[in-house]
């Protein structure tokens, strides 16, 4: 389907491009693929990449390779609330597989799958920078810390009733505060 940016965007791309030199605008592509996909639902059709492509007068290969490169762009649909379980090893050693196993069981789907009505994708995902608040989840643009299968589960039943869950840690602590 044809991609056209909107105007809003159109004015944001220029903000973004004034900060780069007119010869190095290829700079950046990332924040416009990041519009892109905003625009677009939460992923990158062929077409939204030909238009960061124009805009920036790159060849349309290099942006799809920068959009495949980097686990933020999605380059297949994804639900209303795209939900990315932080797998790596702190997090996994405090309960990641359970908090996946939790997601799995709530929605009736697996990992790399989307529910029937199109509101949750779920996936799975390197360290999201966040080890000290593991196990971690990541949900649209909102992190999920200090989960447990009982917190998660509560999240997931909040999306589902159109609430919407309070994001940082779920235990209560103040950012990373340690815990006495
Ligand atoms: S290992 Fe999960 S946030 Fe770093």
């Amino acid at each position: 389907m044809a991609f056209v940016f909107t105007t809003e965007n159109l004015t944001k791309i220029e903000e973004i491009l004034e900060k780069y030199p007119p010869e190095r605008k290829a700079s950046g592509v990332l924040p416009l693929l990041d519009l892109a996909q905003r625009q677009n639902d939460g992923w990158l059709s062929v077409e939204a990449i030909e238009a960061v492509a124009e805009i920036l007068s790159m060849p349309p290969i290099r942006v799809h390779e920068v959009a495949s490169f980097y686990s933020m762009y999605n380059l297949k649909p994804v639900g209303k609330f795209f939900i990315q379980v932080c797998g790596t090893t702190p997090c996994m050693l405090c309960g990641a597989e359970e908090i996946l196993n939790v997601c799995k069981s709530e929605l009736g789907i697996s990992k790399g799958e989307t529910t029937p009505d199109g509101l949750f994708t779920l996936t799975e995902l390197e360290c999201l920078g966040a080890c000290v608040n593991a196990p971690v989840v990541q949900i649209n643009d909102d992190y999920y810390e200090d989960l447990s299968p009982d917190s998660i589960k509560n999240i997931i039943i909040d999306l589902k009733s159109g609430k919407q869950p309070k994001p940082g840690s779920q235990t209560g602590r103040q950012c990373s505060k340690a815990i006495a």
